[in-house]
Protein backbone atom coordinates (compact mmCIF):
# COMPACT_ATOMS: atom_id res chain seq x y z
CA UNK A 1 0.00 0.00 0.00
CA UNK A 2 2.05 3.10 -0.68
CA UNK A 3 -0.88 6.07 0.23
CA UNK A 4 1.26 9.07 1.82
CA UNK A 5 -2.12 10.85 3.54
CA UNK A 6 -2.64 6.85 5.20
CA UNK A 7 0.84 6.81 6.81
CA UNK A 8 0.22 10.42 8.02
CA UNK A 9 -2.66 9.03 9.68
CA UNK A 10 -0.64 5.67 11.08
CA UNK A 11 2.30 7.24 11.89
CA UNK A 12 0.50 9.84 13.80
CA UNK A 13 -1.59 7.13 15.36
CA UNK A 14 -4.77 9.34 14.98
CA UNK A 15 -7.98 7.55 15.85
CA UNK A 16 -11.51 8.54 15.03
CA UNK A 17 -9.59 9.23 11.46
CA UNK A 18 -13.13 10.54 9.83
CA UNK A 19 -15.56 12.53 9.50
CA UNK A 20 -17.47 13.81 12.72
CA UNK A 21 -14.62 12.09 14.92
CA UNK A 22 -15.19 9.58 17.21
CA UNK A 23 -18.22 11.50 19.03
CA UNK A 24 -20.16 10.68 15.74
CA UNK A 25 -18.89 7.00 15.78
CA UNK A 26 -20.29 7.01 19.71
CA UNK A 27 -23.57 8.55 19.08
CA UNK A 28 -24.08 6.45 15.78
CA UNK A 29 -23.53 3.14 17.97
CA UNK A 30 -25.48 4.40 20.75
CA UNK A 31 -28.40 3.79 18.75
CA UNK A 32 -27.62 0.59 17.42
CA UNK A 33 -28.57 -2.80 19.43
CA UNK A 34 -26.08 -5.07 18.99
CA UNK A 35 -26.25 -8.54 21.47
CA UNK A 36 -23.20 -9.92 23.09
CA UNK A 37 -23.66 -13.29 21.51
CA UNK A 38 -22.92 -11.08 17.45
CA UNK A 39 -20.17 -11.05 15.60
CA UNK A 40 -18.99 -7.75 14.45
CA UNK A 41 -16.26 -6.59 11.89
CA UNK A 42 -14.73 -3.24 11.72
CA UNK A 43 -12.82 -3.24 8.51
CA UNK A 44 -10.33 -0.27 7.99
CA UNK A 45 -10.45 -0.30 11.81
CA UNK A 46 -7.22 2.01 11.93
CA UNK A 47 -5.50 2.36 15.10
CA UNK A 48 -8.87 0.21 16.93
CA UNK A 49 -10.54 2.88 18.92
CA UNK A 50 -14.58 2.16 17.31
CA UNK A 51 -13.43 -1.53 18.14
CA UNK A 52 -12.72 -0.90 21.64
CA UNK A 53 -16.00 1.17 22.02
CA UNK A 54 -17.88 -1.86 20.10
CA UNK A 55 -16.29 -4.49 22.28
CA UNK A 56 -16.84 -2.36 25.33
CA UNK A 57 -20.17 -1.05 25.15
CA UNK A 58 -22.10 -4.50 23.53
CA UNK A 59 -19.90 -7.18 24.68
CA UNK A 60 -20.12 -8.68 21.52
CA UNK A 61 -17.31 -10.46 19.65
CA UNK A 62 -15.32 -8.05 17.56
CA UNK A 63 -12.52 -8.54 14.56
CA UNK A 64 -10.14 -5.64 13.36
CA UNK A 65 -8.83 -5.40 10.45
CA UNK A 66 -6.84 -2.96 8.76
CA UNK A 67 -4.24 -3.27 5.78
CA UNK A 68 -1.68 -0.82 7.53
CA UNK A 69 0.59 -3.04 9.20
CA UNK A 70 1.29 0.47 11.75
CA UNK A 71 -2.34 0.69 11.78
CA UNK A 72 -2.27 -3.18 13.12
CA UNK A 73 0.66 -2.71 15.20
CA UNK A 74 -0.93 0.46 17.33
CA UNK A 75 -4.60 -1.70 17.30
CA UNK A 76 -2.45 -4.93 18.75
CA UNK A 77 -1.10 -2.38 21.17
CA UNK A 78 -4.22 -1.28 22.40
CA UNK A 79 -5.80 -4.20 23.36
CA UNK A 80 -2.71 -5.78 24.27
CA UNK A 81 -3.77 -4.95 27.99
CA UNK A 82 -7.33 -4.76 27.67
CA UNK A 83 -9.52 -7.86 28.28
CA UNK A 84 -12.09 -6.82 25.80
CA UNK A 85 -13.26 -8.98 22.72
CA UNK A 86 -11.49 -7.52 19.73
CA UNK A 87 -9.29 -10.27 17.16
CA UNK A 88 -6.96 -7.70 15.17
CA UNK A 89 -5.63 -8.62 12.47
CA UNK A 90 -4.05 -7.99 9.19
CA UNK A 91 -6.26 -7.53 6.03
CA UNK A 92 -7.25 -6.39 2.75
CA UNK A 93 -11.33 -5.03 2.68
CA UNK A 94 -11.15 -5.90 -1.25
CA UNK A 95 -10.23 -10.00 -0.59
CA UNK A 96 -11.64 -10.42 2.77
CA UNK A 97 -10.27 -13.27 3.93
CA UNK A 98 -13.69 -14.78 6.13
CA UNK A 99 -16.46 -17.14 4.76
CA UNK A 100 -19.71 -15.70 3.29
CA UNK A 101 -22.27 -14.87 6.09
CA UNK A 102 -19.73 -14.40 8.75
CA UNK A 103 -20.88 -11.20 10.67
CA UNK A 104 -24.05 -9.67 11.94
CA UNK A 105 -22.56 -6.13 11.95
CA UNK A 106 -20.07 -4.56 9.85
CA UNK A 107 -19.11 -1.18 10.41
CA UNK A 108 -16.36 0.95 8.12
CA UNK A 109 -15.62 4.65 8.69
CA UNK A 110 -13.86 6.76 6.31
CA UNK A 111 -12.50 3.40 4.45
CA UNK A 112 -14.40 2.40 0.81
CA UNK A 113 -13.39 5.57 -0.34
CA UNK A 114 -9.07 4.26 -0.48
CA UNK A 115 -10.07 1.20 -1.99
CA UNK A 116 -12.09 0.02 -5.58
CA UNK A 117 -15.02 0.99 -4.34
CA UNK A 118 -17.18 -1.83 -6.01
CA UNK A 119 -14.87 -4.86 -5.28
CA UNK A 120 -14.85 -3.87 -1.10
CA UNK A 121 -19.09 -3.57 -1.45
CA UNK A 122 -19.09 -6.78 -3.11
CA UNK A 123 -16.79 -8.22 -0.31
CA UNK A 124 -18.61 -6.71 3.04
CA UNK A 125 -21.73 -8.16 0.87
CA UNK A 126 -20.77 -11.55 0.90
CA UNK A 127 -19.27 -11.73 4.43
CA UNK A 128 -22.65 -9.89 6.00
CA UNK A 129 -25.31 -12.08 7.03
CA UNK A 130 -28.54 -12.08 5.58
CA UNK A 131 -29.68 -10.42 8.57
CA UNK A 132 -27.22 -8.42 9.10
CA UNK A 133 -26.02 -4.38 8.83
CA UNK A 134 -23.74 -2.55 7.50
CA UNK A 135 -22.55 0.55 8.25
CA UNK A 136 -20.64 2.92 6.16
CA UNK A 137 -19.58 6.48 7.16
CA UNK A 138 -17.70 8.00 3.81
CA UNK A 139 -17.42 11.06 2.30
CA UNK A 140 -19.54 12.61 -0.52
CA UNK A 141 -19.18 15.15 -3.38
CA UNK A 142 -21.75 18.03 -2.60
CA UNK A 143 -22.88 20.58 -5.39
CA UNK A 144 -20.82 22.74 -7.14
CA UNK A 145 -17.65 20.28 -6.61
CA UNK A 146 -14.93 21.70 -9.34
CA UNK A 147 -13.35 19.38 -11.28
CA UNK A 148 -9.90 21.70 -9.72
CA UNK A 149 -10.67 21.17 -6.16
CA UNK A 150 -12.08 17.66 -6.84
CA UNK A 151 -8.35 16.68 -8.39
CA UNK A 152 -6.68 18.49 -5.33
CA UNK A 153 -8.65 16.35 -2.86
CA UNK A 154 -8.07 12.96 -4.53
CA UNK A 155 -4.53 13.83 -5.03
CA UNK A 156 -3.71 15.11 -1.41
CA UNK A 157 -6.17 11.46 0.09
CA UNK A 158 -4.75 9.16 -2.65
CA UNK A 159 -8.28 8.38 -3.68
CA UNK A 160 -9.71 7.96 -7.21
CA UNK A 161 -13.11 9.82 -6.99
CA UNK A 162 -15.32 11.38 -4.85
CA UNK A 163 -19.04 10.35 -5.05
CA UNK A 164 -22.40 11.96 -4.34
CA UNK A 165 -24.34 10.31 -1.98
CA UNK A 166 -27.10 9.04 -4.94
CA UNK A 167 -23.39 7.53 -6.62
CA UNK A 168 -22.78 5.43 -3.28
CA UNK A 169 -26.71 4.74 -3.05
CA UNK A 170 -26.34 2.97 -6.47
CA UNK A 171 -23.05 0.93 -5.89
CA UNK A 172 -23.99 -0.33 -2.17
CA UNK A 173 -27.53 -1.56 -4.44
CA UNK A 174 -25.25 -2.91 -7.04
CA UNK A 175 -23.24 -4.55 -4.31
CA UNK A 176 -26.61 -6.29 -3.43
CA UNK A 177 -28.13 -4.29 -0.61
CA UNK A 178 -31.87 -3.63 -0.89
CA UNK A 179 -32.56 -0.67 1.83
CA UNK A 180 -30.49 1.80 2.68
CA UNK A 181 -31.20 4.59 5.26
CA UNK A 182 -29.21 8.11 5.38
CA UNK A 183 -28.23 8.35 9.62
CA UNK A 184 -29.01 11.91 10.48
CA UNK A 185 -25.94 13.18 10.82
CA UNK A 186 -24.49 16.95 10.18
CA UNK A 187 -23.49 16.95 6.30
CA UNK A 188 -20.94 19.12 6.71
CA UNK A 189 -17.63 18.60 6.74
CA UNK A 190 -16.04 20.03 10.23
CA UNK A 191 -12.79 19.76 11.34
CA UNK A 192 -12.88 17.01 14.57
CA UNK A 193 -11.06 17.07 17.67
CA UNK A 194 -8.52 14.89 17.73
CA UNK A 195 -7.98 13.21 21.44
CA UNK A 196 -6.81 9.95 20.62
CA UNK A 197 -3.34 9.73 19.82
CA UNK A 198 -0.24 7.36 19.85
CA UNK A 199 2.43 9.11 17.78
CA UNK A 200 5.72 7.26 16.61
CA UNK A 201 9.04 8.36 17.11
CA UNK A 202 10.91 9.64 14.08
CA UNK A 203 8.20 10.81 11.49
CA UNK A 204 9.33 12.01 8.59
CA UNK A 205 9.08 15.81 7.66
CA UNK A 206 6.80 14.44 4.66
CA UNK A 207 4.27 13.77 6.45
CA UNK A 208 4.08 16.96 8.93
CA UNK A 209 3.89 18.98 5.48
CA UNK A 210 1.37 16.62 4.23
CA UNK A 211 -0.76 17.50 7.74
CA UNK A 212 0.05 21.36 7.15
CA UNK A 213 -1.14 20.99 3.14
CA UNK A 214 -4.31 19.13 4.45
CA UNK A 215 -4.95 21.65 7.21
CA UNK A 216 -4.55 24.55 5.00
CA UNK A 217 -6.65 22.53 1.66
CA UNK A 218 -9.60 21.90 4.15
CA UNK A 219 -11.40 25.47 4.55
CA UNK A 220 -11.44 25.33 0.70
CA UNK A 221 -13.32 22.05 0.08
CA UNK A 222 -15.49 21.89 3.68
CA UNK A 223 -18.62 23.79 1.93
CA UNK A 224 -17.89 20.96 -1.20
CA UNK A 225 -17.54 17.68 0.03
CA UNK A 226 -19.42 16.55 2.91
CA UNK A 227 -20.43 12.91 4.10
CA UNK A 228 -23.20 10.80 4.74
CA UNK A 229 -23.37 7.46 7.16
CA UNK A 230 -25.15 4.61 5.31
CA UNK A 231 -26.82 1.72 7.13
CA UNK A 232 -27.36 -1.05 4.60
CA UNK A 233 -29.53 -4.45 4.72
CA UNK A 234 -30.00 -6.87 2.79
C1 LIG B 1 -9.13 7.33 7.16
S1 LIG B 1 -8.54 5.91 7.94
C2 LIG B 1 -9.88 5.49 9.02
C3 LIG B 1 -9.45 4.56 10.10
C4 LIG B 1 -10.56 4.19 11.10
N1 LIG B 1 -11.67 3.57 10.44
C5 LIG B 1 -10.99 5.43 11.82
O1 LIG B 1 -12.08 5.91 11.52
O2 LIG B 1 -10.23 5.93 12.65
C6 LIG B 1 -8.70 4.70 6.66
C7 LIG B 1 -8.24 3.33 7.12
O3 LIG B 1 -8.55 2.38 6.10
C8 LIG B 1 -7.45 1.51 5.97
N2 LIG B 1 -7.49 0.91 4.64
C9 LIG B 1 -7.31 1.53 3.44
N3 LIG B 1 -7.42 0.64 2.42
C10 LIG B 1 -7.68 -0.56 3.02
C11 LIG B 1 -7.91 -1.86 2.50
N4 LIG B 1 -7.88 -2.12 1.19
N5 LIG B 1 -8.14 -2.86 3.37
C12 LIG B 1 -8.17 -2.63 4.71
N6 LIG B 1 -7.96 -1.40 5.26
C13 LIG B 1 -7.72 -0.39 4.42
C14 LIG B 1 -6.25 2.39 6.20
O4 LIG B 1 -5.08 1.68 6.49
C15 LIG B 1 -6.75 3.25 7.35
O5 LIG B 1 -6.49 2.65 8.59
Amino acid sequence: MSNAYLDLLAYFGIGGAHPGGFNLTQSILENESIQPNELALDVGCGTGQTSAFLAKRYHCHVTAIDKHPIMIEKAVERFKNDPAKVKVMEGDAQYLNFKDDSFDFIIAESVIVFTDIEKTLHELARVLKSGGRLILLEMTAEQNLSEELQRKVCNLYGIKEIISEEEWRIKIQQAGFTRIEIIDTPSELNPSEIDDINQSDNIKKELYDLWEEHNELIPFYRHFIGYRAFKCYF
